[in-house]
C-alpha cells in the first residue's frame, strides 16, 4: 500500500508525543523528517524532549529545530499542561540522538523540493515553522499536498476564551497558513476536546504492559490531572487527531468551513473565526473536524503502542 510521505511539526508536548507513536506505528504514513518548535515549552525544552521520544521508541528520522519563538511575538509555554520539563511524568533515558546542522524550515524546503511525491505536513504545535517556510520560499506549495494540523477552536478557545494555544501563540502565522491556499484539515477543540483517553483507557495500556504502552500511560497520567482539575472526564489527546485523520478519515465527522485567524483583538486574538453562514460566499478553506468516533480512534491509539512490543 502506498504510504503518504509526511513531515511531522511538533512542540512535545505529552500530547505530540502520542503523536508521534501513532504516526510512526502506522502502516499507511511514512514519516520524512521531524522538525520543533517552541510551544509547550521552550525549544530547547521541546527540543530534547522529541530526541527523547524519538529514541524510547526506536526511530531516528531526520530532525532539525526551528523557531524558538513566535513570527512577531514572544513566546508563551505551557508549563502548566506540561511540566517544567515540558514532557513530566514518564522519565525517559538521555539519548546521543543528534538534530541535523539545519533549521527546520531549511530541512522541509529540501525533503518538499526533493519529494518525487507531494508531502503532506503535520503542525502539532504553534505554525510558527509553517509561517517562516511559506513566506521564505512559497515555490515549496507546488509539492504539498495537505497540511493536516491541530489548533483552533470553533466554539471556543482554552488558552483564552476565544483562542486555542497553539493559534494564539503565534497568530500571524496561523494566518499564514489558513491563507495559503493549501488543503488544509483542520483538527480544533471541537473535536479534540471529544478525543478523550478515560481512565478505563489507562488501565488497558497499563495492563498491556509494553514499554510504549507505558510510556504513553504515564504520559497520559500526567497530562490527565490539568484537564482532571478542569472537570474533564478524561484526558483530550489533541495532536494524535490530526495524524488519526490521516490514517482513518472515517472516525471523524467534519465541515467545510470558511476559518479567519484574528490577529488584532483586543479579547479575540488567536481566534479561528469560522463563517458558518449557509448563504455565505466565502470560500472554505479546511475541512473542520467536529466530531469523533471516540472508542475507535482509542483502538487506533492502543493498537499502536502495541506495535512497538
Ligand atoms: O491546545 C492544545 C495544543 O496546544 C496541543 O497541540 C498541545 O500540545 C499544545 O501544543
Ligand atoms: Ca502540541
Amino acid at each position: 500500500m502506498k504510504k503518504i510521505p509526511i513531515i511531522m511539526d511538533c512542540d512535545p508536548g505529552h500530547d505530540d508525543a502520542i503523536a508521534l507513536v501513532l504516526a510512526f506505528a502506522s502502516e499507511k504514513l511514512a514519516v520524512k523528517a521531524v522538525t520543533v518548535t517552541g510551544g509547550n515549552q521552550t525549544l530547547a525544552k521541546t527540543l530534547g524532549n522529541a530526541k527523547k521520544v524519538l529514541s524510547y521508541i526506536g526511530k531516528r528520522p531526520r530532525l532539525a529545530a526551528g523557531a524558538d519563538k513566535p513570527m512577531f511575538r514572544e513566546l508563551e509555554v505551557a508549563e502548566a499542561v506540561h511540566g517544567a520539563s515540558g514532557l513530566d511524568g514518564p522519565i525517559l533515558p538521555e539519548t546521543d540522538y543528534k538534530e541535523e546542522p539545519v533549521s527546520a524550515v531549511d530541512l522541509m524546503r529540501r525533503i518538499i523540493l526533493d519529494s518525487p511525491e507531494p508531502i503532506t505536513l503535520v503542525p502539532t504545535g504553534p505554525l510558527t515553522n509553517l509561517g517562516i517556510l511559506f513566506t521564505a520560499y512559497p515555490e515549496v506549495k507546488k509539492n504539498i499536498a495537505r497540511i493536516s494540523l491541530m489548533g483552533g477552536g470553533i466554539e471556543s478557545g482554552n488558552w483564552s476564551a476565544a483562542a486555542e494555544f497553539n493559534i494564539l501563540v503565534d497568530p500571524e502565522a496561523a494566518e499564514i497558513v489558513f491563507t495559503s491556499g493549501l488543503p488544509i484539515t483542520m483538527c480544533p477543540l471541537d473535536v479534540s476536546h471529544k478525543a478523550l483517553m478515560l481512565p478505563g483507557d489507562l488501565e488497558a495500556l497499563r495492563k498491556h504492559g509494553g514499554r510504549v504502552s507505558v510510556m504513553v500511560a504515564e504520559l497520559v497520567e500526567f497530562f490527565y490531572q490539568y484537564h482532571l482539575a478542569q472537570g474533564f472526564a478524561g484526558a483530550p489527546l489533541h495532536d494524535p487527531c490530526a495524524v488519526a485523520w490521516l490514517i482513518a478519515p472515517e472516525l471523524f465527522k467534519t465541515a467545510e468551513y470558511h476559518i479567519s485567524i484574528e490577529t488584532q483583538g483586543k479579547y479575540t486574538t488567536g481566534m479561528t473565526f469560522a463563517d458558518r453562514r449557509f448563504w455565505t460566499d466565502a470560500k472554505p478553506n479546511a475541512t473542520v473536524c467536529l466530531d469523533i468516533d471516540r472508542p475507535g480512534f482509542i483502538r487506533l491509539i492502543t493498537e499502536a503502542c502495541r506495535s512497538y512490543g
